[in-house]
């Protein structure tokens, strides 16, 4: 089998690489020369643990290239995935689809003999329908079928999520498609992984369905949390409580500052949309989309409260900038909301990240980027750990107390223990757990 993946994205790269470790001949295209130029130099554009070494033992063994040219590369294809960007449309937050109706053009000119176009970027109902109108207007001798192919992959964990999947879902309701599909996927059968042969709008939906209840359930223990401050319970125990039930489950039940990251919170945003057109509103993801964004700016508030109610001529040093750990992604990350707000409040911030702060220093250009956690905490009268990368989760709390102006921690993200910080001197707060008092002690 050989297929094209049409763009070098988050998505794309590691789809592409994924299938060319399963055996497929894959040939990655993107428009943007430099980055072609750059992956063919073995220099890999994004942070992803271990993908690497996947392109280059792939690259390698003769199955994974990478080039601007998509005529030749779809020409030689049996299957051509799209894996452009869709990013939210500025103003009304719908999905941007100019991207993949310019590739379905692209796509369309180019294609010799039977080819299977899979849309693998996450895109509204209803778009693969018009992927296969848009080719059949350019070429309407074409011999193809649309298949939608929806990704679940995690930053961070996108290797072990492809290689191992909870389910594989495909839609299409072309047997000679699913045969395609079924071959590309023939590893997977091995390990019994669920395979789910749907119609493409199900598909499509399925997609944005998945997202929005996590980001539902996310935004729920978080609210439990506020919850649990106001009445002195813990919400580590009660998600515990709650998610044993196998109903419920434990996942994605970890309270902290607010969802973000490059999927949840345009996909929450878009169906929204989506449905609101449709006539048949979700206003349960309405509320959630409301409720994140006020979480997101009402974090820094928890901040001032720690430094008795105010931050003017204050240092606050923030650990971790990224949406979550592993990533060197800072797109919708609650520190694009929360440092801001901290420094408006006239803290200065002293910030270290392990992989964000390339991209970080464009996005927030008025702090001080600190070469790790003990220097970004040094003559802090705060520290705020934002993103719970492992560095930061056994930090040298006497080291730290040394550095800080004054022992006092923020943990946006419940990584050290209450009792455990009160015992190590520090004042202390987390999201819906009680501090014990020291003084009873
Ligand atoms: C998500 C989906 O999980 C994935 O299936 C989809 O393909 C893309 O979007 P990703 O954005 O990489 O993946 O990260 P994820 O681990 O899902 O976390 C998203 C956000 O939710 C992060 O900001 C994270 O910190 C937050 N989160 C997650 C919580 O606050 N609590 C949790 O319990 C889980």
């Amino acid at each position: 089998m050989r297929i094209s993946m049409i763009g070098t994205g988050y998505v794309g790269l590691v789809s592409g690489t994924c299938f060319s470790e399963f055996g497929v001949d894959v040939t990655c295209v993107d428009k943007d020369a430099r980055k072609i130029d750059r992956l063919n130099n073995g220099e890999i554009p994004i942070f992803e643990p271990g993908l690497d070494a996947l392109v280059a033992s792939n690259v390698a063994a003769g199955r994974l290239s990478f080039t601007t040219d998509l005529s030749e590369a779809v020409a030689a294809s049996d299957a051509v995935f799209i894996a452009v960007g869709t990013p939210s449309r500025r103003g009304d937050g719908h999905a941007d689809l100019s991207y993949v109706y310019a590739a379905a053009r692209e796509i369309a000119r180019a294609m010799t003999g039977y080819t299977v176009v899979v849309t693998k970027s996450t895109v509204p109902v209803g778009t693969g329908r018009e992927v296969a109108r848009i080719i059949r207007e350019e070429r309407p001798d074409a011999d193809f079928d649309v298949v939608s192919n929806p990704e679940f992959l995690r930053e961070g964990s996108a290797i072990q999520d492809f290689m191992r999947p909870d389910r594989v879902v495909i839609g299409t309701s072309s047997p000679r498609a699913q045969e395609v599909m079924r071959q590309l996927y023939r590893v997977l059968y091995l390990i019994e992984t669920p395979i789910l042969f749907t119609e493409l709008e199900t598909s499509e939906l399925i997609k944005y369905a998945a997202n929005t209840f996590l980001a539902t359930k996310i935004t729920f223990i978080n609210e439990i949390a506020d919850l649990c401050e106001k009445v002195g319970a813990n919400v580590h125990d009660v998600a515990r409580g709650i998610g044993l039930d196998n109903r419920i489950g434990r996942k994605f039940l970890h309270a902290g500052p607010g969802y973000g990251g490059s999927c949840f919170p345009k996909d929450t945003l878009a169906l929204v949309k989506t449905a609101q057109e449709e006539g048949a509103p979700l206003r349960i993801v309405e509320t959630v989309v409301d409720i994140n964004a006020k979480r997101k700016k009402a974090m820094a508030t928890r901040v001032l409260d720690a430094c008795d109610g105010s931050l003017e001529g204050k240092t606050v040093a923030v650990l971790g900038l990224t949406f979550k750990p592993n990533t060197d992604d800072m797109r919708d990350s609650p520190s694009l909301d929360i440092v801001p707000a901290l420094v408006e409040a006239g803290a200065t911030v002293r910030a270290f990240d392990p992989e964000g702060m390339d991209e970080a220093r464009g996005l927030l250009p008025d702090i001080t980027y600190c070469d790790d956690a003990y220097d970004a905490m040094t003559g802090a009268d705060v520290v705020v750990l934002l993103t719970e990368w492992n560095e930061f989760r056994a930090l040298n709390l006497e080291r730290a107390k040394a550095l800080l102006k004054a022992p006092v921690m923020v943990d946006l993200r419940n990584v050290y223990t209450p009792a455990d910080m009160v015992a190590a001197g520090f004042r202390y707060t987390s999201i819906g757990r009680p501090t014990p008092d020291p003084s009873e002690g």
